[in-house]
């Protein structure tokens, strides 16, 4: 058993609990709910409820638009939002955070904006096949507007990629983007974000971190991983869904040209053309989400407060305990690295029995996990496998929550995995 499975009672988790109002209801008769879909989406503490609740029933109104009281109160919520999200991830300016509906959103945004305006015929984007979806199809796309080629970056057995081989890619395709994921959402391995974003500057790349599994869980410095945009979501980060951050380095987004056109984005528009806003504006064209912004400037108070670096610790402990736990389980594989390479993900299958039936069975015990391809086909397609299913740990579940989890999957190999086998042999 690794030494991780030793708590270190870091985090209170009884007391943070006490913070999630959906963590006091009960599922599948009556059973206490277990969730552990965090990858997807996390939970809300009340602060983030009432931070919104507060902006809807006492000052409401379009920001930047109107010159009266209520409009004023939440346009100064709006931009102390902006202003909490850059001193959450590090960033040097307010005007570098752009708000957008979420991590897909933001991608898109900078494939359309940038990859518009600098990729041609002959270009190469790099990735990784760990990616999410949202990091694939807006450069697959891009490919089909421009011709370029998108190459992606292969894993070791165990889900990690050797610096050796992201500097051969580098030099050997000389790309013009590398876009990576900061931690896979399927194997929760952590990529040393800093170090590629370095070596990609060395060969000429601009560089996009995913962050959307990154900033949950562990503390953001965007100046020190030097990425020229670094993108994630609300709703993982226990805020609300519909919003999202685009960060990027001031001299990057001055260059770049708007996307999305229409009100909010301009300085002057005439019959004959328009000026674009200055920065964050000129990329937020319409209505912004400000109640959401107000609600994610909660949730990431909220998470700073309770401390980045212990909620990190206590995720790998429980990743650890899990997989130590699952791997007695006979026919489970594990997908991804040994506990101290990743964060709080791990997604197994079960040889002879489905992610689906499984999850199914999980859920009627009252633990919900995720089955299927978590929107990464080609990593699961490397891996030679459809689906998995996926256990996602936040600062709100217990070690008990995980050995619970790791009893029920034994449960279910017992009565119809190695059951049903002996049932067959029997025959
Ligand atoms: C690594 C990663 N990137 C991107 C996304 C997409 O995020 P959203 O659906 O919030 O746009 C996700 C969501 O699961 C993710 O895990």
């Amino acid at each position: 058993m690794s030494n991780l499975t030793v708590a270190t009672g870091d985090l209170d988790v009884e007391t943070l609990r006490r913070d999630f109002p959906i963590l006091e209801r009960t599922v599948a008769s009556d059973r206490p709910l277990i969730y552990l879909d965090n990858g997807a989406s996390t939970q809300h503490p009340r602060v983030v409820i009432d931070a919104m609740s507060d902006c809807y029933s006492r000052y409401y109104a379009n920001v930047h638009r109107g010159i009266h009281t209520l409009s004023e109160e939440s346009t100064r919520a709006f931009e102390e939002a902006r202003e909490a999200v850059a001193a959450f991830i590090g960033a040097a300016h307010s005007h570098e955070v752009i708000f957008t509906a979420g991590t897909t959103a933001a991608i898109n945004t900078v494939a359309r904006a940038w990859g518009d305006w600098q990729v041609t015929a002959g270009d190469t984007i790099l990735l990784t096949i760990a990616e999410h979806h949202a990091n694939i199809v807006p450069w697959q796309q891009l490919a089909q507007r421009t011709g370029c080629q998108v190459i992606f970056l292969p894993l070791t057995d165990d889900g990690r990629i050797d610096d050796a081989v992201v500097a051969e890619h580098l030099d050997r395709h000389r790309p013009k983007l590398f876009a990576f994921t900061a931690v896979s959402n399927v194997l929760g391995t952590e990529f040393p974000v800093k170090r590629w974003a370095s070596l990609a500057h060395d060969f000429g790349a601009t560089v996009l971190v995913d962050a959307a599994q990154a900033a949950p869980h562990q503390s953001l410095d965007v100046l020190d991983w030097n990425a020229e945009f670094v993108v994630f979501s609300g709703h993982k980060v226990c805020g609300p869904t519909g919003i999202g951050v685009l960060y990027g380095q001031e001299s990057i987004l001055e260059a770049m040209p708007p996307f999305l056109g229409g009100g909010a984005m301009i300085r002057t528009v005439t019959t004959e053309g328009f000026v674009p806003n200055e920065l964050p504006m000129k990329f937020e064209a319409g209505t912004p989400p400000f109640v959401e912004a107000i609600g994610l400037a909660a949730a990431v108070k909220y998470i700073g407060q309770v401390g980045l670096e212990k909620i990190h610790r206590h995720e790998k402990q429980l990743a650890g305990i899990a997989l130590d736990r699952l791997a007695t389980i006979p026919g489970m594989r594990i997908f991804g690295p040994a506990a101290e390479h990743r964060g709080g993900i791990v997604s197994f299958v079960i040889e002879g029995a489905h992610p689906h039936d499984l999850s199914q069975w999980l859920d009627r015990r009252g633990i919900a996990v995720r089955a299927g391809h978590h929107c990464a086909m080609p990593l699961h397609q490397h891996f030679g496998v459809a689906a998995s299913c996926r256990a996602s740990f936040y600062l709100y579940n217990s070690a008990a929550e995980v050995e619970t989890l790791c009893g029920a999957v034994g449960d279910f190999h017992r009565r119809f995995v190695s059951g049903s086998r002996r049932n067959r042999d029997s025959v």
